[in-house]
């Protein structure tokens, strides 16, 4: 078994604080982090911020400060965002942090020293105001798409990454490795769209935008924003630096996830830069879906008409981290998008987490107590069918978890976590304990109902830690149990003391008034 796991999300640009639709691929990250550190391996979670270019560059402009200044108040942000939800990164990358600077720097040396990077000339339609080059197709009505006004012809000197030189390099990549970029329907879409035309090359400096890292033997030219950013998944674990034994220990990545929309840049422009540089490439790269708001992927405070908060910085305090973390986690099928919006958020919340999980756990605690006084029962043979197929639809369920975990398919494997949960309340609902406890002569089976559902809650709140941390950490602890601990007994019905005193959890997640709620969250919406 491979004991080593790297996994990065993108690193994100602060123009503008971030959303909800931000926090998806972070919270899915954190999950398969977390569920990869539970099985014993070594993890390595990246996360960070893209810190240059012109966009950074205006934003700090239009608020009257410096650049510096902006971005320090915008990740002090980000990082009170990541820490409310559980984030548990490893490390926390700036583009503007000086080593990174330093090894792009010597990075675009290497491609240049190589022949992979070379002076020419870029030309382009040109917006003055904007200080931005723009391609015919990008333009607006044959206007600049950001301010609507005219843009001209102009020629700039700049420097070319040879991207044109991977294209057969790449389709052999895909042809021979398709699991390199899933899900599949992307791997279509980079053959078909960009490779089997063939690639053009990549202008990769600009004199116009100063906000960026400069190139260190041409210093009138910064780095393309693109070209620093994508380095990030390498020098955050030191490569160009002193110390590369981070580099050593865990590169090749396990995964980069990304959004579909950045896809080209992380599964054809990542991968050329890495095998000019004769860099082994990341195991894979997913492109996943997007969480949408009134059917876009911006977070738009409006959906069917009605308002809706969607800021995770009003949303987490109110119905806590976890709850938060289960919409992202549960609504986005496996690389498709999903939508969000109050209601079914609400909804989820009840229905799921409150009814589902929630009361599940609530109803055996106060059974345990009733029945055997909070004491853990002890393991009798099992005689009954019903008992007997609880225990195997459970084990099922958990080769389920792991299986689509192998996938990153979060949604489905929380799905297979919840059906533990729905199956026990149906067992609930079919062995009628309370009828069971009427009768002294069968008080084996109530032994042997109330161990049963206590394993079954103990095997989903295991499971579940990784995804919803903070409400199976109270779970675990009641049942007696380390929640620190990794993965065990999750192939038996054994994994509780027999004899010790089950602790409360109180409620879980209180249920709401789902037309209050939505009154509520409908003021707070900006
Ligand atoms: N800075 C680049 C990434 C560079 S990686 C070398 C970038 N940043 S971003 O802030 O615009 O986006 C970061 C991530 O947030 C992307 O993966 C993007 O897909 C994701 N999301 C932003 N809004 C989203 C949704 N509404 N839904 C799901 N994810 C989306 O791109």
């Amino acid at each position: 078994m491979n004991d080593k796991f790297y996994i990065t999300t993108p690193i994100y640009y602060p123009s503008r604080k971030f959303t909800l639709g931000n926090c998806y691929t972070t919270v899915i990250c954190d999950a398969v982090a977390r569920f990869n550190r539970k099985q014993g391996k070594d993890v390595f979670f990246l996360t960070g911020t893209d810190e240059h270019g012109q966009k950074i560059a205006l934003s700090a402009k239009e608020k009257g400060v410096s650049e510096i200044e902006y971005l320090d108040e915008m990740i002090a942000d980000a990082k009170a965002l990541w820490a409310s939800l559980g984030i548990s990164y490893d490390k926390f990358i700036r583009t503007t942090d000086s080593y990174h600077e330093k090894a792009v720097q010597k990075i675009f040396k290497k491609l240049y020293d190589k022949g992979f990077i070379y002076k020419s000339e870029y030309e382009g339609l040109y917006c003055t105001p904007c200080e931005s080059f723009w391609t015919e197709s990008q333009l607006v009505d044959g206007k600049c798409p950001d301010c609507g006004r005219a843009v001209a012809p102009q020629k700039e000197e700049a420097y070319f990454f040879k991207l044109s030189a991977f294209t057969d390099k790449l389709l052999k990549l895909y042809k021979e490795n398709p699991e390199f970029l899933q899900p599949q329907t992307r791997v279509n879409e980079m053959v078909n769209n960009f490779l089997k035309p063939g690639l053009s090359d990549l202008c990769v400096t600009r004199t116009s935008v100063k906000w960026g890292i400069p190139v260190d033997f041409d210093s009138k030219h910064t780095i393309y924003v693109w070209i620093d950013a994508l380095t990030n998944y390498i020098t955050a674990l030191g490569y160009g630096s002193d110390d590369q034994s981070l580099f050593e220990k865990f590169w090749p990545a396990n995964v980069h996830v990304i959004g579909k929309e950045i896809v080209r840049f992380h599964a054809i422009i990542w991968p050329a830069m890495l095998m000019a540089l004769d860099i082994p490439l990341p195991k894979k790269v997913f492109g996943h879906g997007w969480l949408l708001f009134g059917g876009d992927k911006l977070s738009k405070s409006k959906t069917n008409g009605a308002k809706e908060c969607i800021d995770p910085r009003v949303l987490v305090p109110l119905y806590s981290a976890d709850a938060i973390r289960y919409i992202l986690l549960r609504e986005i099928p496996f690389g498709s998008d999903g939508n969000y919006t109050t209601e079914i958020f609400l909804n989820r919340f009840n229905s799921d987490l409150s009814n589902n999980f929630g009361n599940l756990v609530s109803r055996t605690l106060s059974m345990v107590k009733k029945y055997f006084g909070s004491v853990i029962p002890e393991i009798k043979e099992l005689k009954e069918n019903d008992d007997i197929a609880l225990q195997k639809d459970v084990l099922d369920e958990v080769k389920n978890t792991f299986a689509f975990m192998e996938n990153y398919d979060v949604s489905k494997s929380l799905m297979s976590i919840f059906n533990i949960f729905t199956l026990a309340n149906t067992y609930i609902q079919k062995v009628e304990p309370w009828a069971v406890a009427k009768d002294e002569a069968k008080n084996n089976r109530l032994a042997v109902i109330m161990r049963n559902l206590l394993e079954a809650i103990r095997i989903g709140s295991t499971l579940l830690q990784s995804f919803l941390p903070e409400c199976s950490n109270k779970v675990l602890t009641a049942l007696g149990l380390d929640p620190s601990a990794n993965f065990e007994n999750l192939d038996n019905f054994n994994g509780l003391e027999t004899g010790k005193i089950l602790g409360e959890t109180g409620i879980l997640f209180p249920r709401l008034d789902i037309a209050k709620e939505i009154e509520k969250l409908s003021s707070l919406a900006e």
